[in-house]
């Protein structure tokens, strides 16, 4: 029988993704222990496509924790965004609106940053580890598991972090009666493609027509990232190149401007839904980032909310463990969930802007070319969008 093997650390935190290994970084900074859990292998998560807009508040985070500079060297800054629709382009100007931009930098390589950053620093992180189990989450917890190389380990921790992601176990670890979940599904989903082809433009196109929504997104010179609406029972498979560019240019193109095209890679239909687990706290153990919330993609909100999430549980275990204070632990929950609030309403907005509903009225569809003209046309109303995409200022 294979013995088990007890490890102790402060803070014990499902989830290797970017929550997880920025908050284990930013504990490190101030000398708090703690041990990372992830069952997918560095090399999985670092191959998934995710998203690639991080607020400026997001990058000061990776830049002025010791993370990484390389987003200021390899990201691109944006200034705008266009919103598209009746085949006129309406830029919004971040800089003339807020004086904040946002940077194009793939969550992949926030990914990669936070990996080597933590590998550097010789953080505990354990990839490939199987059948995590949390026990006594309210008062004592302890955290079992079997690592990559098959052996037994109980971790003993006085905090559990719940940073693991959309499918969270430890989610379900606040009982029913404790907890509140909010839904909301929509009647499409979004196909994703990295296309091998130059730049269309030089800012994120959002475009709104009849046929739905479509946004044009960049990664390299050579490879750029594009989505449009679908059915949300779409197979990436049905698609081939031609029907996907007939779709795009359908909805993009126009009065002069046309997508430049090529071979369509990496096809996926993404799932579309808003969710929010109250609170973010039972006893000892907390949630952040996807665990406890996940917001549509359009607007981009995930990944820097789930970093804000943990820049906050960062100050309050901090506050804790240096000052012997409880009430930043106790207000997290509140404190974090005021931010998520904003973005699940800017993203369902944002998605109701620029999508078509499945079946809408007359009535819908025009109300909605108002509700586009509103915010284009007006200062304050650009405002809003610029204000809320680069990312609200902190309040304490
Ligand atoms: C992306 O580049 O993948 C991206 C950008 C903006 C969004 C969603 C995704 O709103």
């Amino acid at each position: 029988m294979s013995q088990t093997e007890t490890v102790r650390t402060q803070v014990a935190i499902v989830g290797g993704g970017p929550a997880g290994l920025m908050l284990s970084h930013l504990l490190a900074t101030c000398g708090i222990d703690s041990v990372v859990l992830e069952s997918r292998s560095r090399q999985a998560i670092h191959e998934t496509v995710r998203a690639g807009i991080l607020e400026h508040g997001t990058v000061n985070l990776l830049v002025d924790s010791g993370v990484s500079d390389r987003v200021l060297r390899e990201g691109d800054r944006h200034d705008g965004i266009e919103l598209r629709f009746d085949g006129e382009s309406h830029r919004i100007d971040f800089q003339e609106l807020g004086g904040e931009s946002v940077w194009l930098y793939p969550q992949t390589e926030v990914f990669a940053d936070l990996a080597a950053r933590r590998e550097a620093d010789g953080g505990d992180v354990r990839y490939g580890v199987s059948g995590v189990a949390v026990h006594d989450a309210a008062s004592d917890p302890r955290v079992t598991f079997t690592d990559a190389e098959g052996r037994d380990v109980e971790l003993r921790a006085d905090f559990v972090v719940g940073a693991d992601g959309s499918r969270s176990h430890c989610r379900g670890l606040i009982p029913e009666d404790r907890r509140r979940r909010y839904f909301k599904e929509y009647p499409f989903a979004w196909f994703g493609i990295l296309a091998e082809a130059p730049r269309s433009a030089d800012e994120l196109i959002y475009a709104n027509s009849p046929q739905g929504f479509a946004l044009i997104s960049q990664r390299t010179e050579t490879m750029q990232r594009m989505y449009f609406q679908c059915d949300p029972g779409e197979s990436a498979a049905d698609w081939d190149d031609e029907r996907i560019w007939a779709t795009l240019r359908e909805r993009v193109n126009g009065n002069g401007f046309e997508l430049v095209e090529g071979p369509a890679l990496e096809k996926v239909v993404l799932p579309f839904r808003s969710f929010v687990q109250a609170p973010l706290r039972h006893g000892k153990l907390f949630l952040a980032g996807d665990a406890a919330h996940t917001v549509p993609p359009t607007g981009a909100k995930g990944l820097n909310l789930a970093l804000h999430d943990v820049r906050m549980l960062f100050e309050a275990l901090d506050s804790f463990y240096t000052g012997g204070s409880e009430d930043l632990l106790d207000g997290y929950s509140e404190r974090a969930l005021g931010r998520v609030w904003k973005a699940q309403h800017f993203s369902s907005w944002m998605t109701s802007l620029l999508h078509a509903a499945p079946g809408e009225s007359d009535f819908d569809r025009a109300r909605r070319r108002g509700e586009l003209d509103s915010v284009v046309s007006s200062a304050h109303g650009r405002a809003y969008l610029a204000e809320s995409y680069t990312g609200w200022p902190d309040h304490g």
